[in-house]
């Protein structure tokens, strides 16, 4: 076992990325990237500034500095969970982190042995550590330090960041998100309920029974997920929307084209929502318009699609540009990410001051 410097970083590109993965890593400058199972890499960076500060990391949506690791085979190695926990112990538990959090290396659904390692892993750690301030994942406050620990056939992984810094509050940043239950319209349910978990970690979001202003609501999928969350919905969409969202408490849907869509003049939103695919800066110019309906401080969820951007260079000079209009309209940036139910599209999120 051997303790690393905190200049090399764990670091995940999605499955999407993996044919641009050099490039990725090179504009992040990423020195003798090693290669793990499920799209990690291991690698030195020159600080944990030189991460946050680079616009490509937005091809890597959560990092870890490896404070820690055991290069292994966790199936060949006796007593592995016991040895493995007290050297986590030992190590971290002096720095009093809120919670430690295991997970495996590969989230794919095949993968039940690393899974169920994980989980024992962490049952076994908790033993060792002090009481924890946060008992699971989701009570952790963004902003103080966790132990974090990924292990798969590789062996184990572990450092301490905050999950801000992460960009997570899960080992990986992988975690199904459940939709709030009913009838699953589309996918993209499954992309707003786990956009509103990520955005915890850098804002609060709007609280139920706030007005949402949608754009791009056919079939249904999202909308359905805010309803589920006791928010009232405006939708607009060319396409309709799924029969079983007729009559839908709650919702009033608009049959119209976005850039023809006009609020009624004293009416202001509390948030809005846009998953309109075509151009993104057309997409982005509804949203402008439609943002000054927004109450101030209102919150805007962009999905940015990326079709015909081929390249990381390609993609990061397309979100530079929409970046810098929205800026300009008095749009504030939140946060931005690639969520896991994300393709080849960013979620962006900002507020209007
Ligand atoms: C990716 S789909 C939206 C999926 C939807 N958010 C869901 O949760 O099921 C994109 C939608 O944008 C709509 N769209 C694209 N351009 C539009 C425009 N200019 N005005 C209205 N709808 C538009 C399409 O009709 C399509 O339904």
């Amino acid at each position: 076992m051997k303790s690393e410097p905190a200049t090399r970083f764990l670091l995940r590109l999605p499955e999407v990325f993996a044919p641009h993965a050099r490039e990725a890593l090179a504009l992040l400058e990423a020195e003798t990237p090693t290669p793990l199972t499920g799209g990690w890499f291991i690698t030195k960076l020159a600080n944990a500034g030189a991460l946050s500060g680079n616009e490509a990391v937005l091809f890597i949506p959560w990092r870890l500095p490896l404070e820690h690791s055991w290069p292994c085979n966790p199936e060949k190695t006796e007593a592995f969970i016991e040895k493995a926990a007290q050297s986590l112990a030992k190590k971290f538990a002096p720095r009093n982190p809120q919670a430690v959090l295991v997970g495996p290396l590969d989230a794919g659904p095949q993968n039940r042995y690393y899974k169920s390692l994980a989980s024992n892993l962490r049952g076994r750690a908790l033993q060792l550590f002090p009481k924890l301030p946060a008992g699971s994942a989701d009570e952790q406050n963004p902003a103080l330090p966790s132990l974090f620990c990924l292990v798969g056939k590789e062996g184990l992984f572990a450092g301490i960041s905050t999950p801000r810094e992460a960009n997570g509050f899960h080992p990986g940043g992988i975690k199904f998100i459940k939709q709030s239950g009913g009838a699953m319209i589309s996918r993209a349910g499954a992309k707003i309920a786990e956009a509103l978990h990520w955005l915890r970690l850098y804002t609060d979001p709007p609280p139920p029974g706030a007005h949402w202003l949608e754009l791009g609501a056919s079939p249904g999928g999202m909308t359905g997920e805010l309803l589920q969350r006791q928010y009232r919905v405006t939708a607009v969409d060319r396409a309709p929307l799924d029969v079983r969202l007729r009559r839908a408490e709650g919702l009033t849907f608009i049959p119209a084209d976005a850039a023809d869509f006009r609020p009624p003049p004293a009416l202001r939103y509390d948030a809005l929502l846009c998953d309109l695919n075509g151009d993104a800066r057309q997409s982005l110019r509804a949203v402008i318009r439609l943002g000054t309906s927004l109450n101030t401080g209102g919150l805007i969820v962009f999905t940015l699609k990326t079709p015909g951007a081929e390249s990381p260079d390609a993609i990061l000079d397309l979100c530079r540009r929409i970046e810098t209009e929205a800026r300009g309209s008095g749009l504030t940036l939140v946060a931005k990410t690639h969520l896991t139910h994300n393709r080849q599209e960013f979620t962006l999120c900002w507020r209007r001051v």
